[in-house]
């Protein structure tokens, strides 16, 4: 299975969230093919992560580790020319950034739980974030095939919402779809071999997941290695022609 649709040669990949859950579930399945050459995992303290430092042991220089806060523009543009004092041009950056409970961030279950300052936070990591990553690392995907993928949620689909509650979350979710959204129709133009997919992963037992994990029904839990695959195989599976779309794990598109 070829990592991105079109791509005939090795790739260099970028993960974004890589130290922990879902992201870090991608680094590990991504080392371990042959036709990834370079790995970029990049997380606040990556450098110092010890999951990461694993790896680093079994693939070597293959992986470079990056500190970076994602919600700091100067930190971005010090990730991109990191990057591009190593390589030319990046086949796929996965972002995983996001937040539900975390950094300042609330899950509401009302209006009268909401403020500023937990709005901003949510959207400062799940929304803003992603799209300055996009924004920073788009001179090294204007040639050849070229994908970026972020995890988005199916709770930021406005069709979809039947029971309300998370606020922020489900609105930053929504925000970053939209952006996701134009951002594929400017890339067409710089680049007709690039997508961008904003992907559900399923409910995944992660750090992110934890305090709410009681009411997820029998098997619809999964390990973060799960979700990695799922997500690997659906970015394989969708090139130009669906780019600007919506993905659950499972293949099906999701209303926006
Ligand atoms: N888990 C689920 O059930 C589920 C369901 C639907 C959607 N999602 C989405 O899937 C994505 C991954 O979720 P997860 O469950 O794997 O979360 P997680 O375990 O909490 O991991 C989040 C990752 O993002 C990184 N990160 C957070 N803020 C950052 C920042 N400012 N700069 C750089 N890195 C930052 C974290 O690294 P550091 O904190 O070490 O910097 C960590 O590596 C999220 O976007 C989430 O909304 C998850």
């Amino acid at each position: 299975m070829r990592l991105i649709p079109g791509l005939t040669t090795d790739a260099c990949v970028l993960i974004a969230g890589a130290s922990r859950g879902i992201g870090l579930a991608l680094c590990t399945a991504l080392l371990a093919r042959d036709d990834v050459t370079q790995l970029w995992a990049v997380a606040r303290q990556a450098s110092t992560c010890e999951e990461l430092a694993e790896l680093a042991e079994r693939y070597g220089q293959r992986l470079k580790r990056v500190d970076c806060d994602a919600r700091d523009e100067q930190s971005l543009e010090a990730l991109a020319s990191d990057v591009r004092g190593e390589c030319d041009h990046l086949h796929l950056v996965i972002s995983t950034l996001g937040i539900l409970q975390h950094d300042g961030a609330k899950a509401e279950k009302a209006l009268s739980q909401l403020n500023l300052a937990s709005l901003q936070a949510t959207f400062a990591t799940n929304t803003f974030a992603p799209i300055l990553l996009l924004k920073r690392l788009l001179p090294l995907l204007r040639k050849q095939p070229a994908t970026f993928a972020a995890l988005s949620a199916r709770v930021g689909s406005i069709g979809d919402n039947r029971l309300g509650g998370w606020y922020s979350y489900r609105a930053s979710k929504a925000a970053l779809n939209q952006l996701l959204h134009t951002a594929s129709i400017e890339l067409k133009r710089l680049n007709p071999a690039s997508t961008v997919l904003a992907i559900h992963p399923g409910t995944t037992d992660t750090q992110l997941s934890q305090p709410f994990q009681a009411n997820v029904p029998e098997g619809q839990l999964f390990e973060p290695a799960f979700s990695a695959d799922r997500i690997i195989e659906l970015i394989a599976a969708h090139g130009p022609d669906d780019s600007g779309s919506f993905w659950a794990w499972d293949n099906k598109p999701i209303v926006w």
